[in-house]
């Protein structure tokens, strides 16, 4: 079993690394620095505790999760990747986009996030889902993948930039990567409110207020659309394209 840089454990579904060939190593990029791994700590302490609350969640925004994953175009026999999956809540929809020749990886940081993406998989008994401990900005792969998504997951990062860079690199060329994500009011008087909605975000979700994920996203993708907005536009559905290879 292989260790991060905290010495976290980094684990498949099946309780060892053996079925995906993952690991923490950040191929060759500059290491995480203190500030990184405090933030990451963070996160990892609050998603922890908030494992046994999320179902409400999960129901509530099952429309919008269901949208973004249709804006992959997953094909059977696909590969596909979930950054910070939490429990697991975009298993069973990309399991079926992808049939059971296909194949989801899902990546997370939070050992009890986890451990109910992993009862889940095992209550389903679905042999080509797995999970992955591991830091989103570091995980590596030797496979590439046909599609990623993250769902609520990359405002969170310690370093967006770097984690979209990350992301891209484990795609194929040509693969789409849509992210589903919220943030504070973009435009309008409801603005006056996100010193507010700041502060509940950085307190619920150890948001990051420094980096900009839109920003990110569309330096690292050269396609990147906006796709959906709800709620005054503080959630957001983008898909981004990695350039096709060239002949
Ligand atoms: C709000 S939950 C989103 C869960 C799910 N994707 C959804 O749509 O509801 C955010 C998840 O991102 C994970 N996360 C935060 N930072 C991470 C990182 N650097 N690497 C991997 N996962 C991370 C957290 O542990 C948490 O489970």
């Amino acid at each position: 079993m292989k260790t991060d840089t905290d010495g976290g454990q980094i684990v498949s579904n099946s309780g060892d690394d053996s079925s995906e060939s993952a690991t923490n190593e950040s191929g060759g990029r500059s290491e995480p620095d203190s500030s990184y791994r405090a933030h990451q700590k963070r996160s990892q302490t609050k998603w922890d505790r908030w494992s046994d609350w999320y179902t409400m969640s999960e129901r509530d925004l099952e429309p919008m999760r269901e949208d973004a994953i249709a804006h992959l175009a997953l094909e059977s026999g696909d590969r596909v990747l979930d950054i910070g999956c939490g429990p697991g809540v975009n298993l069973a929809m990309l399991r079926e986009a992808v049939g059971s020749t296909g194949q989801v990886v899902a990546v997370d940081y939070s050992p009890k996030m986890l451990k109910k993406a992993r009862e889940r998989i095992d209550d389903h008994g679905w042999e080509n889902v797995e999970v992955v401990r591991a830091d989103a900005m570091q995980v590596n792969f030797d496979e590439p993948f046909d599609a990623a998504i993250a769902s609520l997951s990359m405002s969170l990062m310690p370093d967006v930039r770097r984690t979209v860079e990350n992301v891209h690199r484990l795609l194929a060329p040509g693969a789409p990567f849509v992210v589903f994500d919220v943030r504070p009011f973009p435009k309008g008087p409801a603005r006056i409110l996100n010193p507010l909605v700041w502060r509940f975000l950085h307190w619920y979700a150890n948001w990051n207020p420094d980096d900009d994920v839109l920003d990110s996203l569309r330096a690292v993708f050269t396609e990147c659309d906006v796709l959906e907005t709800h709620t005054a536009g503080t959630t957001y559905t983008v898909l981004c394209q990695k350039v096709k290879a060239t002949v």
